[in-house]
């Protein structure tokens, strides 16, 4: 059961575990973090589960996609690592992940 670690808007680290399969949105939602509001439930139609891929883990967990990335273009926090967490599925290559939840936009 892989794990990640998500750094929350107030600098507060969180280390959570998951099944392999559940995107790093759903792994979020479902420890009860509320700053993540995901509220299109992963269809990759909202960009309110917006987070910064630790640069260490950026390589492997790749860009976005082209439906992604314009959305991330709507947030005036985009950053070099920028993704939408219900895009980003959670195997064991990934355990370990970081990531930031980004300001509210
Ligand atoms: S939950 Fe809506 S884009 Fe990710």
């Amino acid at each position: 059961m892989p794990a990640i670690e998500v750094t929350t808007r107030d600098g507060a680290k969180t280390q959570l575990r998951g099944a392999s399969g559940l995107s790093v949105m759903e792994m979020i939602r479902d420890a009860g973090i509320d700053e993540l509001l995901a509220l299109c439930g992963g269809c990759c139609s909202c960009a309110t589960c917006h987070v910064f891929v630790d640069p260490a883990w950026s390589e492997r967990v790749g860009g976005p996609g082209i439906d992604e990335s314009d959305l991330l273009d709507s947030s005036s926090s985009r950053g070099p690592t920028s993704r939408l967490s219900c895009q980003i599925t959670v195997g064991p290559e990934l355990d370990g992940l970081q990531v930031t939840i980004a300001p509210e936009d």
